[in-house]
């Protein structure tokens, strides 16, 4: 794969109609846990209960049929949430089998047609993704390439759903592929190739930082991490402005291409061949970028993505090494793979030179983020509860669940005294993922801040509902809500 692949594959088409089209092979409709029974399945409530069939969120039923396309019913539950229908959706998809070409009445199910029709869109384009791999042969397992939302719901909420799903899934897509990349087919530099076709596709300014830039801007965190690869670092800075906007809000975004430990380094377990994902954040930002202009984002947002590898060599950083971060303070290194707040704390500093009304940043941090949480919840901390609720409130509906730790700054600040600096990389054993976050509020300076702890959920084992195995693209659709609801 060269880096050109990477980006922008192809998704399913999404569009919407009245009626099934005839070309559909594979047809699904919306059945209630209760009420009535659409009469195309020819099959009523008793005949659907003596399949095991009962109409709850995330049962399928296939119903094949002598003429015509195959029918499958699609548990809706009672009343649906449009967070329920992406679920229900996503099952459809995983019922497809080798279907090509579907159509699915699911929308006339929920109660907010905009809404539920978006979160269709975003569970069939995201439940078909499937990582293709670096093989010999392309695989040939069938994709689904169109599917036909249809229903009697005003199609102008249909469309405008359907195309915003569209968008958001696409965004989600990319931030997949970036990540399911292995590590020699995605440096900071193919990042950059990457970012810069992007934003010239999808109207976001980019800037290149190179080592040399780095260096001038005394950006020691980064390049204190960077120390130990062969590979050079990239700090991209993304804008996007739109006429008259509404606010500023900075992202940024942990982007460690591969995550070795460096010469704290990691063993050799299977847990770790996922550190290909440690840019999972930068992955994010980035493709919430590609979203803003579609959506017609009236907030201006600032993206950074912060790249670079950590590798153990020869000239790698060392345990009592002590770096000089952007904004002046020192930081002695006791641990080489707490790397992640290293980068991080010059990427914040940057944010706050620029003074944007909040910064979030998105970082796979904390193995204690995952010990807490579990690997399905990204932790959310920091100086100001209004820009966490907001997260919140926008987690809620794209169903990316987040969950607020507290920062206790006043009990835990000093777990990261140093002898020789003006704090340690690392808190003591426990409270990781606060001590890291507290960690970066010494970056974040007066501005309202949040941080995401995304180590959990950035992958997932097995397909699960519109998550489909490998990484799952958390936070970029978060973002996107988040941004463009300023
Ligand atoms: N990238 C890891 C965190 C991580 C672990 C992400 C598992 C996804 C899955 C991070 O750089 C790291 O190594 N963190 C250390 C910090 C420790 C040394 C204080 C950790 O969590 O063990
Ligand atoms: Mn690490
Ligand atoms: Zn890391």
């Amino acid at each position: 794969m060269t880096t050109a692949d990477i980006p922008l594959r192809d998704i399913p088409t999404v569009t919407t109609a009245r009626s099934a089209p005839r070309s559909a092979t594979l047809i699904g409709l919306g059945v209630g846990s209760s009420g009535s029974v659409p009469r195309q399945l020819g099959m009523n409530r008793r005949a659907l209960e003596q399949h095991g069939f009962s109409g709850k969120i995330g049962q399928t039923l296939v119903v094949p049929r002598r003429d015509g396309a195959t029918l499958v019913a699609v548990g809706v539950g009672e009343s649906p949430s449009s967070g329920d229908l992406r679920d229900a959706a996503a099952a459809f998809i995983r019922a497809a089998g080798r279907h090509g070409d579907l159509a699915c009445d699911l929308v006339d199910a929920g109660s907010s047609a905009i809404n539920d029709a978006r979160a269709v869109t975003e569970g069939l384009i995201l439940a078909s993704y499937r990582y293709p791999g670096i093989t010999a042969q392309p695989s040939s397992s069938p994709t689904v390439s169109t599917i036909t939302v249809f229903g009697s719901t005003p199609a102008r909420s249909l469309d405008a759903g359907v195309r915003q799903g569209t968008v958001l899934a696409r965004a989600a897509v990319l931030a997949r592929d970036l990540a399911n990349t292995p590590p020699a087919h995605l440096n900071a530099r193919d990042l950059e190739v990457i970012a810069l076709r992007l934003g010239r596709e999808h109207g976001f300014g980019v800037e290149v930082f190179d080592e040399e830039a780095l260096s001038e801007m005394g950006c020691g965190g980064l390049l204190g991490v960077n120390r130990g690869s062969v590979e050079p670092p990239r700090l991209l800075k993304l804008t996007y402005v739109p006429r008259n906007p509404r606010g500023h809000v900075a992202l940024v975004g942990k982007g460690v291409m591969y995550d070795s430990g460096g010469i704290s380094l990691k063993p050799s377990d299977a847990f770790h061949v996922v550190m290909k994902m440690d840019m999972s954040g930068a992955a994010a930002v980035l493709s919430a970028m590609t979203a803003l202009r579609d959506l017609r984002c009236r907030t201006a947002v600032t993206g950074y993505l912060v790249c670079t590898d950590n590798m153990p060599s020869g000239s790698a950083l060392k345990l009592g090494d002590v770096l000089t971060m952007r904004n002046g303070k020192t930081v002695e290194i006791h641990n080489t793979d707490a790397e992640g707040r290293l980068i991080l704390a010059d990427g914040l500093s940057l944010a706050v030179e620029e003074q944007p009304d909040a910064i979030i940043d998105i970082a796979t941090l904390t193995g204690a983020a995952m010990a807490a949480l579990g690997p399905d919840v990204a932790a959310v901390l920091g100086s100001d509860q209004g820009v966490i609720d907001r997260l919140r409130s926008a987690a809620d509906s794209t169903g990316e669940p987040i969950w607020q730790m507290p920062l206790e700054t006043g009990r835990y600040r000093k777990l990261l005294d140093s002898n020789v600096a003006d704090m340690r990389n690392i808190g003591g054993p426990y409270g990781g993922c606060i001590t890291a976050a507290i960690f970066l509020s010494e970056f974040a300076g007066d501005v309202p801040w949040a941080h995401l702890d995304i180590a959990g959920p950035m992958k997932v084992d097995g397909d699960e509902s519109w998550r489909s195995r490998g990484a799952t693209g958390f936070g970029t659709r978060l973002l996107i809500e988040t941004v463009t609801g300023w």
